[in-house]
């Protein structure tokens, strides 16, 4: 597709496991789908890299049992509807959908039974996995039958720039009275340096989180924020953005950066433990290495703060034998064993980073934003189901659910009059004229991210909070002047929307007194 002027049924901007069901449910019931990505089918996207698992239903489980383990990992400010789905409906559409149609291979006994694993804050193990590579699994699987449909088209190498709106884009001046209205997106190729108008009667955003944001993290590099800031720029409601969950354990060596080390490690029996090799968990919580995420981090930092060491230990030795690390986590196995770890035997050092985003684009359960025509879906969005924190390895199962709702209520809804109007918008001008100055990029890069990591990380006061609005806001002032005068680039685009994304976490931040969850502060 090269034209310059593309009109479809659905843009879709992103492809994690949310974005990828969505096409799949709408091109089944006939709609033209676009998708744009902004790296390629190998590897854009959090969900190729999510190791643990996908939540299912353990041995004598229950959605209630389930409902209250999402509720109190999230501290129970989580949205009980959004909550009741996933509990009560979650296991039947990812068995219906990821196992039966899309054939997903999970790990099963020789009994050909399913095998589950366990994570932090999980009352049973319901956990089930594909080694340590399940959402890789996933979404080779789901790419591949995405393939199959004539009536999608997927443009690799797309990032999108802006949304498209009409009380922004539209050349009726008049238009900004009436509701705002998402008609697309205008998104550059990459390839070919052109920015192309994608209209749509609907746009879907899913476009992941925004771990680059942070220095420490556990995401891939494409995760650099673009939906929070899009939807933002465009009048979309964010919430729940100071609920920024830290993952307790990521490798901390100075060859293997952002490397995590799956929770489900701790749940085969992995333990944490100090510089002298004991165990502190159990300080803070009767839980230990088991408790949700956000105890287990703060633990962790507690500890190094008060003994003065850069980075804890996990013990896997304890999950069993050589040859069983090795088929359980393969993938973990090698990277350490690439670095000159023997998980068998050596303590892996670790530390905490910046893991997933619980806040998000604000929707209803069919990812329905406060624009019309526009949705949001996955980690970008936020219809409360994680809280204050998320429970682990609820996320792919999310990604499933929703697509399910939102796909639904677009397929019922699409032939209403709303859908159908398209007003003349204005097309995409570029002002810029220079090339990017690739050091002043790095380093906008490098200061955002210490700030994030410094001010708005883990641990949080006012006055931390405070000088990091100051210091974004005066990055944000240099890099909307870069925006102007330097030609479109994928550098540029990312760092303005990386930018835009960490001012609004330490805005939610700073106007939150309470800690709660993943947002804690100490005055
Ligand atoms: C992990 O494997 O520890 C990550 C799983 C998750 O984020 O839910």
């Amino acid at each position: 597709m090269d034209e310059t002027f593309v009109s479809t049924d659905i843009l879709i901007i992103g492809l994690g496991i949310a974005g990828a069901t969505v096409a799949y449910k709408l091109a089944e019931a006939g709609l033209n789908v676009v998708v744009v990505l902004k790296g390629t089918l190998e590897d854009d996207g959090n969900t190729h890299y999510a190791q643990g698992g996908i939540v299912y239903k353990g041995d004598s489980d229950s959605p209630e049992l389930l409902y209250k383990d999402i509720m109190e990992a999230g501290s129970w400010v989580n949205n009980p509807e959004a909550v009741k789905i996933v509990a009560f409906e979650g296991p039947k559409i990812l068995k219906e959908f990821l196992i039966d149609k899309i054939g997903v291979e999970f790990y099963r006994d020789e009994k050909g039974n399913l095998e589950f694993t366990e994570e932090g804050a999980h009352s049973i193990r319901r956990i089930i996995f594909s080694g340590d590579k399940t959402g890789k699994a996933i979404i080779t699987k789901l790419i591949e039958s995405l393939k199959k449909f004539k009536n999608i088209t997927i443009l690799e190498n797309h990032i999108a720039i802006d949304l498209i709106t009409w009380q922004f884009h539209s050349k009726d001046p008049l238009r900004m009275y009436k509701d705002k209205t998402c008609l697309g997106a205008y998104v550059y190729d990459e390839k070919n340096k052109v920015v192309k108008n994608i209209t749509a009667k609907a746009t879907v955003l899913a476009t992941g989180g925004m771990g680059k944001v942070y220095l420490f993290n556990t995401n891939p590099e494409i995760a650099t924020g673009d939906g929070y800031a899009m939807a933002y720029r465009a009048g979309a409601e964010l919430i729940n953005m100071e609920y920024t969950q830290f993952h307790p354990t990521t490798l901390y060596h100075p060859l293997k950066k952002n490397f995590l080390l799956s929770e489900s490690l701790r749940g085969e029996g992995a333990i944490i433990v100090n510089h002298k090799g004991e165990r502190f968990l159990f300080k803070f919580d009767p839980r230990g290495e088991l408790a949700p995420r956000d105890v287990v981090t703060r633990g962790i930092i507690s500890e190094l703060t008060s003994t003065g060491q850069e980075c804890a230990f996990l013990d896997a030795s304890k999950i069993g034998s050589k040859e069983k690390l090795k088929s359980r986590f393969p993938t973990i196995y090698e990277t350490l064993e690439s670095i000159g770890i023997d998980m068998s035997t050596d303590l892996i050092p670790i530390v905490p980073a910046f893991h997933f985003q619980c806040g998000g684009v604000k929707t209803d359960i069919y990812g329905k934003t406060n624009i019309k025509r526009l949705f949001a879906i996955g980690e970008v969005a936020c219809n409360g189901l994680h809280g204050a924190n998320r429970l682990a390895s609820t996320s792919l199962l999310e990604g499933v659910v929703f697509g399910h709702y939102l796909a639904k209520f677009i397929v019922e809804n699409i032939e209403k009059k709303i859908f159908k109007e398209f007003p003349e918008i204005e097309p995409w001008v570029d002002t810029g004229t220079e090339e990017a100055d690739s050091i002043l990029l790095k380093q906008d890069w490098n200061t955002l991210r210490a700030i994030m990591w410094n001010y708005v990380g883990p641990i949080r006061t006012r006055k931390r909070l405070k000088r990091s609005l100051v210091d974004i806001k005066n990055l944000q002032l240099g890099i909307e002047d870069f925006y102007k005068e330097a030609k479109i680039s994928r550098d540029i685009i990312e760092l303005r929307n990386a930018i835009q994304t960490g001012y609004i976490v330490a805005l939610s931040a700073w106007a939150n007194k309470k800690s709660i969850g993943s947002h804690y502060r100490i005055d």
